[in-house]
């Protein structure tokens, strides 16, 4: 017993040691300013506060200036369990003139949960707010038990456009089904009405919302300095992507991947299917790709242009460089936590969340 006992002090001792040592080489300093229950999400406000999204449904409101976060009411009830709740948060493009807010989340009904987005108007008053006139502008066209893979990021384009990254809550196939929208970029008008120009709009309603098709769980997007979206989603065991999104392409999941599936079985590779599209990175084994920036400040000179991506079991930040319409993976900064989420403000300081309970919001600078 006594042997035990030294052993694991000794195991513990070491492997703080090694965390200490791997965040000593942070190529930033971190500032904690609040946390969280579960935090999914964060959107900055125009008088520098940042919306926090909680996965159980809370939305709170941080003052960075004071560290303390205050309430928005009025969320809609969302279905909280295994991946699913509150998910994303995206202002308006016209936000300081309309508070339209934008969420996307989990809502149970008959056959389980799928993901929903909605708009709102947000009244912000003291150190909280509420949200009034929701409406739910877009629906996963198909629910499943599990609450799995929702996904649901949400993102303005540069032309206006609302993007939702739909995840195939776990169903596989669908994700290459033309008649739902499971596991394909949307390209939506702020109504939640098909965007003009669509590649399957001859197709039929719930075709014309489709933009791209085979993701998987599709949990971060973001535009690079050319206009280009790019994305990452979570393979099965296996096959994280980072991918560039063309009008039409089929990403193949869950035809082809890099990955396998869970119970060993093999999945054929991207190289066997030329004719769908292969991403620009993938990861064998995961990093668990949870949100991406393409970086677009000056404050991290020499990160411009690169893919900042937050990784879940990877407990890291990972790096990738984009050069023409290749991607390479730079460098991997331990953050000793599953990180759920990374958004650049407007001065190019990084933000992150970390997952679970008590998930730290903290601020990034350079040293
Ligand atoms: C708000 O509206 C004014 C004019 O009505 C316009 O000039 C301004 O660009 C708008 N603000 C934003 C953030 O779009
Ligand atoms: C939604 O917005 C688009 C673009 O502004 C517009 O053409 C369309 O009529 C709107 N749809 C509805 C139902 O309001």
């Amino acid at each position: 017993m006594m042997h035990l006992g030294i052993s694991v002090t000794h195991t513990l001792a070491l492997s703080l040691a090694l965390v200490t040592g791997a965040l000593a080489q942070q190529p930033f300093k971190s500032e904690v300013i609040t946390s969280h229950q579960e935090p999914w999400a964060i959107a900055f406000l125009p008088d520098n506060r940042i919306i926090v999204n909680e996965r159980r449904g809370n939305m709170r409101l941080v003052d960075p200036a004071t560290k303390t976060a205050g309430s928005i009411t009025g969320v809609p009830a969302v279905a909280y369990g295994g991946q699913g709740g509150l998910h994303d948060i995206a202002l308006h493009p016209d936000y300081a003139n309309n508070s339209m807010v934008y969420i996307s989340y989990a809502e149970s009904g008959s056959g389980g949960a799928g993901g929903a987005v909605a708009r709102a108007k947000l009244t912000l008053s003291g150190t909280g707010g509420a949200l009034s006139g929701v409406e739910v502008i877009w629906r996963h066209s198909q629910r499943a038990s599990g609450g799995l893979q929702f996904a649901c990021r949400l993102l303005f384009g540069p032309d206006g456009a609302l993007w939702i990254s739909s995840g195939e809550i776990n169903q596989m196939t669908p994700a290459q089904s033309m008649t739902g929208n499971l596991g394909k970029m949307i390209k939506l008008y702020d109504n939640g009405t098909a965007f003009a120009g669509n590649p399957f709009a001859s197709q039929g309603a719930i075709q014309s919302q489709i933009w791209s098709l085979g993701h998987r769980n599709p949990l971060g997007i973001d535009w690079d300095a050319q206009g280009r979206l790019w994305e990452v989603e979570m393979g099965p065991m296996g096959g994280d992507e980072l991918n560039l999104i063309e009008s039409g392409a089929n990403y193949g999941w869950p035809v082809v991947c890099e990955g396998s599936h869970y119970d060993g079985r093999t999945i054929p590779k991207h190289s066997t299917r030329p004719e769908m599209t292969a991403p620009k990175a993938f990861w064998v084994p995961v990093i668990s790709p949870s949100s991406l920036v393409i970086y677009k400040g000056n404050l991290f000179s020499s990160w411009k242009g690169n893919a900042i991506i937050t990784g879940l079991s990877s407990q890291q930040l990972v790096r990738v460089t984009i050069t023409g319409n290749t991607a390479k993976e730079a460098q991997r900064i331990p953050m000793g936590k599953r990180m759920r989420g990374v958004r650049e403000d407007k001065n190019g300081a990084l933000w992150v969340i970390e997952d679970g309970a008590n998930g730290r919001l903290m601020k990034l600078t350079p040293n």
